[in-house]
């Protein structure tokens, strides 16, 4: 009548279960993305995301110091133009005073190499019709001559002391375009952290608010379609071969399997971004006494961690990196 086997033997006590716990989160793993916006005169909380801020320059460097200190692995930034200042090229992108690199100098400034200073390479948050790259006449996003810009957007942001690059505008040839011209301009120590495999997902709708996005239409022509892995095992080896140093799945949460087939190729570092979508369902969640806020966020990073994550973005990493 006895059960052989008794599982539950290795759960009784706290002290059991951490004995045997296999996976494991530490503040390292964890990347704080983070907003920068021009011409703002105070922190502003993004109503979507609450907790979350568009930050000045000023209030940037506080905060990045106080994630630093919490010990997070590193910091991924955006820039929020003024919306006078979009224009169809994303010509802020690639302005040494355009607001992202500013907000990269005043980390470098502030920090130098205590951290890892990350910035998003792609134009959505710079064009007036809000897509990654450029546009034909007719109106498709043109792959080729947004690599142009993309190459000069990572030359503005190299200079401006970032360590890794995150293109995550889904263009072909991306990474090998940027390697490219890295190089060629001396800065082969930048590297890039490839959005490799990134969905067209409905969970990215808090972000467009985070950088004031004025998008039309949808990114189905350059970012994936959720039913789909093999491509994103093709886009993960593309990445890979045109010279990522570290590969990205995202979302997070809705593509574990993914991440876990990433993961289990990959000869690169992988990251997985808990996106903007994520972090709101659990805060509203939370907010409504549904469900206990602080265990759920921890049981959701773990559970990407578990997937084969090395790093994850998350917009809790300073305050999660400060509760370990
Ligand atoms: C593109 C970019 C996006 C996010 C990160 N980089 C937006 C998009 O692809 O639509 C989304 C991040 C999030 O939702 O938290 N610059």
């Amino acid at each position: 009548m006895f059960p052989t086997h008794r599982p539950r033997r290795l759960r009784r006590t706290p002290a059991l279960r951490r004995l045997v716990a296999e996976t494991t989160l530490e503040p390292r793993h964890l990347v704080l993305p983070m907003f920068v916006a021009d011409g703002i005169a105070a922190p502003r909380e993004i109503s979507s995301m609450p907790g979350v801020y568009q930050h000045t320059l000023d209030s940037l460097r506080a905060a990045a110091t106080e994630a630093v200190s919490a010990g997070v692995g590193g910091l991924m930034l955006f820039g929020v133009p003024k919306p006078e200042d979009k224009d169809a090229q994303g010509s802020g992108a690639i302005d040494p005073d355009g607001i992202l690199n500013v907000g990269l100098r005043a980390l470098a400034d502030e920090l130098g190499d205590s951290t890892v200073i990350m910035a998003d390479t792609c134009l959505d948050e710079f064009t007036d019709h809000g897509h990654c790259g450029v546009l034909t006449p007719a109106g498709a996003v043109d792959n080729d001559a947004t690599l142009i810009r993309y190459v000069e957007m990572a030359l503005a942001q190299a200079d401006s002391g970032a360590h890794l690059l995150g293109p995550s505008g889904m263009m072909d040839g991306q990474v090998g375009a940027i390697r490219g011209a890295l190089d060629a301009a001396g800065y082969t120590e930048v590297g890039q952290l490839a959005y490799a495999a990134k969905y067209a997902s409905a969970f990215y709708g808090p972000f467009r608010e985070a950088v004031g996005s004025s998008l039309q239409g949808d990114r189905r022509t350059y970012q994936q379609d959720a039913a789909n892995r093999r491509e994103s095992l093709r886009e993960v080896d593309l990445d890979i071969a045109e010279g990522a140093d570290m590969v990205m799945v995202k979302p997070a949460m809705s593509y574990l399997d993914i991440l876990r087939e990433t993961a289990d190729r990959s000869p690169v570092p992988v990251a997985a971004y808990q996106i903007s979508g994520e972090y709101s369902m659990i805060t509203a969640a939370a907010q409504n006494g549904w469900i206990d806020r602080d265990a759920a966020v921890l049981e959701s990073l773990t559970s990407i961690r578990r997937a084969g994550a090395d790093v994850v973005l998350t917009y809790w990493a300073s305050e999660v990196a400060g509760w370990l």
